[in-house]
């Protein structure tokens, strides 16, 4: 009977490591969490703490979202969604969902953190979204090799769109991962619509790149059995997208 508790509060422990992670000093959730949720904290592409409200709003309409309510937002911190970041959300106010009681966050309180509605819309933070349809495209792939294309290719795919395919072949296996057609609306930092690839399996670690435009990347190896591709669109022009292809292959093999 202990044992099996012991194991209940284990895998809880290894759930939430796997939800949870560090990119640029900032605890972020996994994107599966973020999916389940429709919630998702994003920053400025300047860093942390950039955004006015009117620039907040304008980076959830960017990805087809709004942002979000305070009554999303705890909907989401029930189901685990924690980021020690405060962002905007719904009505101009500001806060940030805090699930495990930590010294250096959240000053030790459990919940919304929340800094109320602010007078001044030109002080700067992060943002909260919610878009519940961003979980259209992508998906979980586990087969020796298969071809990804974007939404509707060769026609031109939508905007608004976010997918994600997470790449998983078998342990001692890596992917490589080779671009057949590539055209994806260009723009000078691939802040339009661009997709990236992870050398892990999600979007928090292993940033392997951002492509867009027509040029065909190069080919790209994982260094484990597991990758992530993220495709996403903004509202405006659309192209016809892309179309590449990854084989697994036993990671002993010196030819590739
Ligand atoms: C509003 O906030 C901005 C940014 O923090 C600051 O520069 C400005 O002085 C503030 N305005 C008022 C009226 O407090
Ligand atoms: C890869 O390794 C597995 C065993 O680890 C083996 O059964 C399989 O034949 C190998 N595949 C290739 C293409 O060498």
């Amino acid at each position: 009977m202990q044992a099996a508790i012991l194991l209940w509060i284990l895998s809880l422990l290894l759930k939430e490591v796997q939800a949870w992670g560090y990119r640029n000093g900032i605890f972020h959730n996994s994107i599966w969490l973020e999916q389940a949720a429709g919630v998702y904290h994003r920053e400025s592409r300047k860093g942390r703490y950039q955004l006015t409200f009117i620039e907040a709003k304008a980076v959830c309409d960017y990805e087809g979202g709004k942002l979000a309510t305070y009554e999303q937002l705890e909907a989401a911190r029930q189901i685990g969604f924690h980021v020690c970041a405060a962002g905007w959300f719904d009505k101009g106010r500001v806060g940030y969902p805090i699930v495990k009681a930590g010294i250096n966050c959240g000053f030790g309180k459990v919940g919304i953190i929340d800094y109320g509605f602010r007078l001044n819309k030109s002080e700067q933070w992060d943002v909260y979204c919610y878009n519940p349809n961003s979980k259209e495209c992508g998906g979980v792939l586990t087969d020796q090799q298969k071809t990804i294309q974007s939404p509707g290719f060769p026609d031109k795919y939508q905007d608004g769109q976010i997918c994600y395919w997470h790449i998983r072949v078998q342990l001692g296996q890596k992917i490589r991962l080779s671009f057949l057609e590539f055209d994806v609306e260009d723009d000078t930092s691939c802040l339009a619509d661009y997709l990236e690839v992870y050398d892990s399996y999600n979007d928090i670690a292993g940033f392997a790149g951002r492509f867009c435009g027509d040029y065909l990347p190069e080919d790209i190896v994982s260094t484990g059995n597991v990758m992530t591709l993220k495709f996403l669109s903004d509202a405006s022009v659309t192209s016809s997208g892309f179309r590449l292809q990854y084989v697994a292959f036993n990671a002993t093999e010196t030819h590739q």
